[in-house]
């Protein structure tokens, strides 16, 4: 088995990106929205801010109160939208139960939705005409990449269905040529289905969900999952203990997909720019 270093994956793209923005002497900015005080956003959002900072890109935090109206969002939305300086606008989820996540989404210029939620750019990413692509997904490619496994052909299963990370993962592996399958909480035989991916991505949120026996011999195995188990300790769905020895590639968890989502918003911020700059 070989360990996926997300972290210096990322670190290459994030350094790549850096370089690019450096030497263009390009100037990008990225609003990061954030409603109410749920720890892990606020984390996520202080990592994306770390990573802004060390690619050269300026971002602006709205770091707005639990009781803020979806009118008063999605006015700052209108705003940020006109706004030149802004090249980017990613708005953390989930949002307070009384906001409308689908209609702020839909509300952000489709040209500056780095996160690639809004309707338009999941549209395109269904054609595989690619303005911006899904972070996680993007990442999770490019972690297989890293390890060389030919994708073309092969038996690709993604467990969950969200419209974050299980549709348009399905997509990309689709668009190289995978034989694909997403499975869920209705599906029969999971056990089954799962022990024939070559390549076995999991977006469930349920620690020491994927056990050995769900996976074949020799497969890649991606865990999207960010749980914490009993202890209180970070943890993927994939019970990494007794899988590690089944499979060629296993990210860890923390370490693996999460470093990446961050390096592909970079990515996606300074691809906004470019377009907004044609
Ligand atoms: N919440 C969980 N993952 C994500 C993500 O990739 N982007 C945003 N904006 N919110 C999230």
């Amino acid at each position: 088995m070989t360990l996926i270093d997300g972290k210096a994956v990322s670190a290459a793209v994030k350094e790549r990106i850096r370089k690019e923005i450096e030497e263009k002497k390009l100037k990008i900015g990225l609003a990061v929205v954030i409603v109410g005080n749920d720890q892990a956003s606020r984390v996520y959002v202080n990592n994306k801010k770390k990573a802004c900072e060390f690619c050269g890109i300026s971002s602006y935090e709205y770091a707005l109160p639990e009781e803020t109206t979806e009118f008063q969002l999605l006015k700052l939305i209108d705003d940020l939208n006109n706004d030149s300086s802004v090249n980017g606008i990613l708005v953390q989820l989930p949002l307070p139960k009384h906001i409308d996540e689908k209609k702020i989404i839909g509300y952000i210029s489709p040209e500056k939705d780095v996160d690639a939620f809004n309707a338009v750019n999941v549209g395109k990413i269904m054609i595989g005409d690619y303005a911006f692509l899904p972070c996680t997904p993007a990442g999770v490619m490019e972690l297989i990449h890293s390890t060389g496994t030919e994708i073309s052909g092969k038996e690709c299963v993604v467990i969950g269905r969200s419209n974050i990370v299980g549709k348009p993962m399905a997509m990309l592996l689709l668009h190289e040529n995978a034989t694909v399958t997403i499975c869920h909480s209705k599906t029969e035989n999971l056990r089954e289905v799962c022990g024939r991916a070559d390549i076995l991505v999991s977006a469930v949120g349920r620690a020491g969900f994927v056990t050995a026996d769900m996976v074949k011999e020799g497969a890649v195995v991606i865990d999207v999952g960010m749980n914490r188990n009993e202890e209180g300790k970070l943890c993927g769905d994939v019970d990494f203990d007794n899988v590690k020895d089944k499979c060629s590639y296993i990210t860890p968890v923390p370490g693996g997909v999460g470093p990446m989502t961050i390096a592909m918003l970079m990515e996606n911020t300074l691809r906004a720019k470019k377009l907004q700059c044609l």
